[in-house]
């Protein structure tokens, strides 16, 4: 059933209703299935939308970027705009909205996003911020319906590593709103938010769901579907690579943790990019500096039957894309 979300903005998805986020995975199957049946849309024709990236990115840029077009849209890449610099968030956003039907941003604070999103009137899509990555999400669950074929509400996701990061606060809030069953698997020092984790155990007790958060790697990991892990430094944090090595070793996601699901089946998960070999220069200058190969996930978990990274990928492109049509489309 359709849920009307135009002029919204999409910036956590602790805005939205589990009957909005079924509404916008259902939507990007459909969008999935006529991309595939090479179908040419003009849901988003004549619409004008920027993207901002004050961070690195492959995937989220492609994605709206390539879904945009592929809808009809007109896209305005932006890296080097005055936007804080020399003008305001606030006056940026009114210049903005008087252009344009939609603005993407990623960034650092979640407060610069909802400032865009309060002075622009246009909605505005989190492409990342220090705090969620909501769209990321979106592209996940579509990755587990297609994967494992149990209710949301049967999903066990354990999310290890760095669990007080974006994607680890993301994932929570998506567990909660599901009625899915997450724990955060981490040491203590990098536990979330405790006033979040509250929250979404609150919310989690309304719709079903349990959200949990342990350092106990047996524990926590026994009758995992879904093992998801992200890099142990995010952008931004690039001084912490030597104690996050220290802190994140016993937890990096490898062979001998998913046995410890007891799932024969359990998934293998990550938002990309991954460090799983030494083929990149960060890579090379911790395998240089800490002797290590792999951090987060061994090259041999990534590349396994286990691994649906790259189904999660490709996701990415047909997820945003509903983000833009649900919100500013000619629907
Ligand atoms: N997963 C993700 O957001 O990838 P990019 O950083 O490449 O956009
Ligand atoms: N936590 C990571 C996610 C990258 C997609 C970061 O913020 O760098």
């Amino acid at each position: 059933m359709p849920v009307n979300l135009k002029g919204r903005s999409f910036l956590t998805l602790k805005d939205f209703s589990p009957k909005a986020i079924h509404y916008l995975i259902a939507l990007s199957k459909d969008l999935k299935s006529k991309y595939r049946a090479g179908i040419k849309g003009d849901l988003l024709k004549d619409k004008n939308v920027v993207l901002i990236f004050d961070k690195a990115s492959t995937r989220t840029r492609c994605a709206f970027e390539m879904g945009a077009s592929q809808e009809g849209a007109y896209v305005t890449f932006l890296s080097n705009s005055q936007m804080g610099k020399k003008e305001s968030v606030e006056d940026t956003a009114e210049v903005l909205g008087r252009y344009y039907d939609g603005i993407e941003y990623r960034g650092f604070k979640q407060s610069l996003i909802q400032d865009l999103a309060k002075h622009s009137g246009v909605p505005v899509w989190n492409g990342l911020t220090d705090e969620f990555h909501p769209t990321q999400i979106l592209a996940d669950l579509l990755t587990i319906q297609e994967h494992i074929f149990k209710p949301f509400e049967d999903i066990k996701v354990v999310f290890v590593g760095d669990a007080r990061n974006n994607m680890g606060n993301s994932w929570m809030i998506a567990c909660a709103k599901l009625g899915m069953h997450f724990v955060g698997l981490a040491p203590k020092s990098l536990w979330p938010n405790p006033k979040l984790v509250k929250e979404m155990q609150a919310l989690a007790k309304e719709t079903g769901g349990k959200v949990e958060i342990t350092s106990d790697i047996d524990k926590g990991v026994k009758g995992a579907d879904v093992i998801y892990t992200d890099v142990w430094v995010s952008m931004g944090e690039e001084s912490k690579f030597p104690e996050r090595i220290k802190l994140l070793k016993p937890y990096q996601v490898n062979l001998k943790m998913l046995h410890k699901s007891k799932n024969p089946h359990v998934r293998f998960m990550h938002c990309l990019p991954a460090f799983h070999d030494t083929k990149t220069e960060v890579g090379k200058q911790i395998y240089k500096k800490f002797g290590i190969k792999e951090m987060e996930v061994t090259d041999e978990v990534f590349r396994s039957r286990h691994s649906i990274v790259f189904d999660e990928a490709e996701n990415r492109l047909h997820t945003i894309k509903a983000v833009m049509v649900a919100t500013i489309g000619n629907v």
